[in-house]
């Protein structure tokens, strides 16, 4: 699986949201992350399905949500009926989680599952089978420019494992934290799909920075003969 960057608009300026999308889209950019917070789950508050309906109208790039939220039973729908393609939920939110991404699943999206830096991988062991990729967070939700955890990064390894033995193809994501210096390692742990957003929006050429990020991880992965 080829590695993606997925830039994250929470660090975008936005009053020119539509125009920034629409250049990472032009140079090369097949996925987005947006990330909703309530005010609640985080301290912090983000965007609602309103932006990502408009959004939907200037890009056909595929939408990452990720919902921190303390309740995405009530809201995944709406937010895909925005436009959402993939819908991440919070282990940690989700009492009953296999029926929340069963729903997420019929309702249309793919389903997603994410876990904060202080759970474990195997709270996911049950739904494994279930889910169509799975988020490691590298900073404690809630704010774009955090630290990187390094906690997270044996984690991924953790997950790899895993996926592997059980011969799952679910894509491993990582959020939170990620740079030029880190973005290697985070590539050779096993992520596939990583998520940047200051180091990409918080630059003089965002479109360079999402480059230049893709091109360092892919090449870390790179098998050489
Ligand atoms: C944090 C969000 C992230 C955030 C990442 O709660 O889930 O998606 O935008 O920002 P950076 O890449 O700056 O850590
Ligand atoms: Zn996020």
């Amino acid at each position: 699986m080829l590695i993606e960057v997925l830039p994250s608009i929470l660090s975008a300026d936005f009053s020119r949201l539509g125009d920034q999308i629409r250049a990472l889209e032009a140079a090369g950019c097949r996925m987005v992350h947006l990330d909703v917070m309530d005010g609640h789950f985080v301290p912090n508050l983000t965007i609602g399905a309103p932006v990502v309906e408009s959004l939907r109208k200037v890009t056909k790039m595929t939408f990452d949500v990720h919902l921190m939220i303390t309740d995405p039973d009530r809201y995944a729908p709406v937010f895909i009926q925005a436009g959402a393609d993939h819908v991440l939920v919070h282990q940690e939110a989700c009492p009953h989680l296999d029926r929340t991404l069963h729903m997420i699943q019929s309702e249309g999206a793919r389903a997603g599952v994410v876990i904060n830096p202080a759970t474990p991988v195997f709270m996911l062991d049950d739904v494994l089978e279930i889910v169509d990729s799975v988020l490691v967070m590298s900073v404690n939700p809630g704010f774009g420019g955090q630290r990187f955890i390094d906690n997270a990064l044996e984690k991924v390894r953790r997950l790899a494992v895993r996926k592997r033995e059980r011969g799952l193809q679910f894509p491993i994501e990582i959020d939170g934290g990620i740079t030029l210096e880190n973005v290697a390692s985070v590539a050779q742990a096993g992520v596939e799909w990583i998520v940047a957003g200051s180091s990409v929006f918080h630059t003089v050429n965002p479109s360079a920075a999402f480059e230049e990020l893709t091109h360092t991880a892919r090449a870390a992965v790179e098998v050489r003969v």
